[in-house]
């Protein structure tokens, strides 16, 4: 990302296909909430827990995706969902507790749990166990205080099937240890829908976001839904380690949730960058793992190279394009993948797919 951004501000050519984030605005719906906010409510300090208006409607955002009914006391207003986790490590754990996590991962879920004083337990979940976290794969674990599950993941697009999430919700409920699931790519599915873990137990910890689905990274908004005995802790947490999340985006996510029309218009480009990398992938010689969802195409180079870092560099430097290499994700075997992220114009995808194309077939 710094050599991207070193490029550009001399003002060469970049493809940014390394960022994690949507090309596109927040809904208009929530920039005009935003500015009646400004020019007329109170935005002071609110509510650790956030706004009663905004805690309310994420409640009946549930009902209305899922078909599940949620207590708009448990929902907990974030600034993002990577307060979230932070805040969540803190309420559920004990200091040096085990969490497990399966590689690839989301880099900031090991740093943040050793940043909390937590033992990140890292176990493989190759391609056959679709890249996720399961009941079998944990079984090999020992002492485990909790995980992680994640569908749609960063970086490799898989989803877990309903019947999984409830696996893993049993699988918890059984071992009497946490189940955070991060749901914040809920939204940018392409198969089938994405299940919320809510919708087989309460007694799980759901981070989501409106970062992803609803084009707002930089509001720094996001939400969880605990069990009603972290409730306390948490306002607790939140009063102390930083009182409130912002309010103005407080009062633009609650626009947010009237702009899905146009929202789901982004998800549409989405589809048709994700269709055209993987169409010309392969002709490449590029594998591309499942891309379900979120989006973000992880794909195995290693007809190309095993030191990904290297090969991103000097395709940065021949053609333009900043892709992130698998090591992010995955120390030991990420050398042979890359993960390219979709989430910008679509002009952009189709000038990246020719570019590539030819700096492969000179190398
Ligand atoms: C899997 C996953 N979880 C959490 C986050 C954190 O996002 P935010 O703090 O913007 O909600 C990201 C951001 O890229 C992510 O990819």
């Amino acid at each position: 990302m710094a050599t991207a951004a070193l490029r550009h501000a001399a003002g060469e050519d970049v493809f940014r296909l390394e960022v994690g984030q949507p090309g596109t605005p927040g809904p208009a719906t929530a920039l005009e909430a935003a500015k009646r906010a400004i020019d007329t409510d109170l935005v002071g300090y609110t509510d650790p827990l956030g706004i009663e208006p905004l805690r309310n409607r994420i409640a009946q955002f549930y009902t209305e995706r899922y078909d599940v009914k949620v207590d708009p006391a448990r929902i907990v207003v974030t600034a993002g969902s990577s307060v979230g986790f932070i805040l969540a490590f803190l309420a559920a754990f004990e200091k040096n507790d085990r969490i497990a996590l399966s590689i690839p991962f989301y880099p900031p879920y090991p740093n943040i749990a050793k940043t909390m004083g937590l033992q990140p337990v890292l176990v493989r979940a190759n391609e056959e166990h679709r890249f996720q976290i399961s009941p079998d794969l944990m079984n090999t674990l020992e002492n485990i205080s909790g995980f992680v599950a994640a569908s749609p993941a960063n970086p490799t697009g898989s989803m877990l099937s309903p019947d999984e999430v409830a696996g893993l919700v049993d699988y918890a409920e059984g071992k009497k240890i946490w189940m955070i699931s991060d749901e914040i790519y809920h939204g940018i599915t392409f198969a089938q829908p994405a299940q919320t873990a809510l919708a087989f137990s309460d007694d799980v910890i759901v981070l989501n976001s409106f970062s992803k689905y609803f084009s707002m990274p930089g509001w720094r908004i996001g939400w969880m839904v605990v069990p009603g005995r972290l409730i306390d802790p948490l306002r607790r947490l939140m009063q102390n380690l930083y009182i409130s999340t912002h309010a103005v985006s407080q009062f633009a996510a609650l626009g947010a949730f009237e702009g899905t029309a146009e929202l789901d218009r982004n998800v549409e480009v989405y589809v048709q960058n994700r269709q055209v990398l993987l169409d010309a992938l392969p002709k490449m010689g590029i594998k591309p793992a499942f891309a379900d969802g979120a989006f973000y195409i992880y794909a195995d180079v290693s007809k190309y190279t095993n030191d990904s870092k290297k090969f991103c560099e000097r395709i940065l430097a021949d053609t333009g394009l900043a892709i992130t290499p698998g090591i992010d994700f995955d120390p030991q075997q990420g050398g042979n993948f890359i993960r390219i992220s979709y989430a910008g114009p679509a002009d952009t995808i189709a000038e990246a797919v020719s570019r590539l194309g030819k700096f492969l077939a000179n190398n």
